[in-house]
């Protein structure tokens, strides 16, 4: 397993388009398949978000200061796919909203995973030493298994609510 803090990430967020397009390939009646999927987004999507948040943005914020604004505008991209998340787990997936919903959640995450890997992991990746990659790396696999893996878990939810109300 890689201990590179960027090719950890990006692994996340290849399994998380898969869905999107299985998702998005899923018929319009395939109601069942498509609750499904949508577990699983958001399971993938909650232990994500958590290393980022909690690991990988802090941390950079920390050792390159030039790079906050990047780090604020993802904490709010965060933001929203978590409200999103938060609802659409609390849906069945025949409700008149859940494809809508979804769709919105896809187009938001899809392009903040771009703005990641097209602009800011280049620009970490400048900044850091591959030791200190790694060495993130290594803490993400760590804190991976305790993560929270559904909003309804208490620190994955005090963050949605912290985000609400904050
Ligand atoms: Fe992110
Ligand atoms: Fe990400």
């Amino acid at each position: 397993m890689s201990t590179d803090a960027i090719v950890i990430l990006k692994n996340d967020h290849k399994e998380i388009k898969k869905l999107f397009k299985r998702f998005q390939a899923a018929g319009e009646n395939a109601t069942t398949e498509k609750g499904n999927i949508v577990k699983s987004i958001i399971e993938l999507l909650t232990v994500h978000t958590y290393l980022e948040n909690e690991c990988m943005y802090p941390e950079v914020r920390n050792l390159l200061p030039d790079l906050e604004d990047d780090v604020l505008e993802s904490y709010e991209e965060h933001h929203v796919a978590d409200v999103l998340c938060t609802e659409l787990f609390a849906m069945d997936p025949d409700e008149e909203r859940f494809d809508a919903k979804t769709t919105v959640l896809i187009e938001s995450v899809t392009h903040h995973i771009e703005e990641e890997e097209q602009e800011w992991f280049p620009k970490v990746r400048e900044g850091l030493g591959r030791k200190q990659l790694q060495e993130l790396g290594a803490r993400m696999n760590e804190m991976r298994q305790k993560a929270p893996r559904s909003p309804a878990q208490p620190s994955a939810l005090k963050k949605a609510v912290d985000a609400v109300t904050g």
